[in-house]
């Protein structure tokens, strides 16, 4: 990449100003120097200079949703932090047996993985046939993998060694078959999910959760962002739901640490508090 395609940080504000304007969708939460990061990458591989990039960011619907797929970063994997499992196995999975119905919202669910692995959490605990599970994102590219549910066979040792330290009862085997190199998830647990785009920036409460996982997004919010954020998960959360966030994410130091109370902080697993006096 030629130093002439590195965007100034006036470029980035422009840039982040007009999409808001056309699309509604607001970056100035974001991390700026991993947009930035990845605003330059885009400018690197399309080779156009800023004004024509933001005028066809403007102009060109279908541009704009490839330019949100590379904006965002989608890394994601089976099981992963597997204490988080252990956690949800231990701690929430027995009170979730206590409930006639069970409704789990993945926000921010990527390809998919995290979903599959609750799914599979749910089934060896015999709670998947009443569970559904809510998986939503803001890029379209994500959201068709994790409903397609293929991947790779290079994903499966870390899929192993994470199903194993999480205590899984079973094999990872037991929940897919291998077709052309792929692994391809069966039926009955792609039955009890739903997918659809949800931007939680701009996007509404659409339903009420025993549970939320929003793991691995705060990261990338500034602190009035996340509060934001956790406003709206907060208000999708029934009475004593509980929230599950990524490994170096917390609901301290946010505005809204006093409506949680820890239930497994180690595995950063919280729950809403009812209080008389919200
Ligand atoms: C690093 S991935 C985390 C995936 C998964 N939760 C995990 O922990 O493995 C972060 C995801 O958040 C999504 N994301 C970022 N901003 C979002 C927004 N405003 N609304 C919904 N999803 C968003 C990204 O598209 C990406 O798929």
């Amino acid at each position: 990449m030629t130093t002439e395609s590195i965007l100034t940080s006036d470029q980035i504000i422009e840039l982040i100003y007009r999409i808001n304007q056309r699309y509604g969708y607001d970056f100035s939460g974001y991390s700026q120097s991993s947009f930035a990061r990845r605003a330059n990458r885009i400018i690197g591989l399309t080779r156009m200079p800023f004004k024509a990039l933001a005028d066809k960011l403007e102009k060109d619907e279908k541009f704009f949703t490839h330019f949100i797929d590379e904006i965002v970063v989608n890394v994601s994997a089976f099981f992963r932090d597997p204490i988080f499992y252990i956690a949800i196995k231990q701690d929430i999975i027995p009170i979730l047996r206590t409930y006639p119905m069970i409704r789990i919202w993945h926000a921010g669910c990527s390809t998919g993985e995290e979903v599959y692995s609750t799914a599979i959490l749910l089934k060896e605990s015999g709670l998947l046939h009443k569970s559904l599970l809510y998986a939503t994102d803001i890029s379209q590219r994500a959201l068709s993998a994790a409903k397609i549910g293929e991947y790779a066979v290079t994903e499966l040792p870390e899929f192993e060694k994470n199903y194993l330290e999480a205590g899984g009862e079973k094999k990872p085997s037991d929940y897919f078959n291998l077709h052309n190199g792929k692994i391809c998830f069966h039926d009955d647990l792609k039955h009890r999910m739903v997918f659809s785009h949800h931007n939680l920036v701009a996007d509404q409460s659409f339903n009420e959760f025993n549970l939320i996982l929003c793991r691995n997004v705060f990261i990338y919010f500034n602190s009035e962002l996340q509060n934001r954020v956790l406003k709206l998960l907060l208000s999708s959360l029934t009475p004593f739901g509980y929230l599950g966030l990524g490994s170096k994410e917390t609901v301290e130091y946010t505005g809204l640490a006093h409506h949680f109370e820890n239930v497994n902080y180690k595995a950063r697993i919280f729950r809403k508090k009812i209080s008389l006096l919200q």
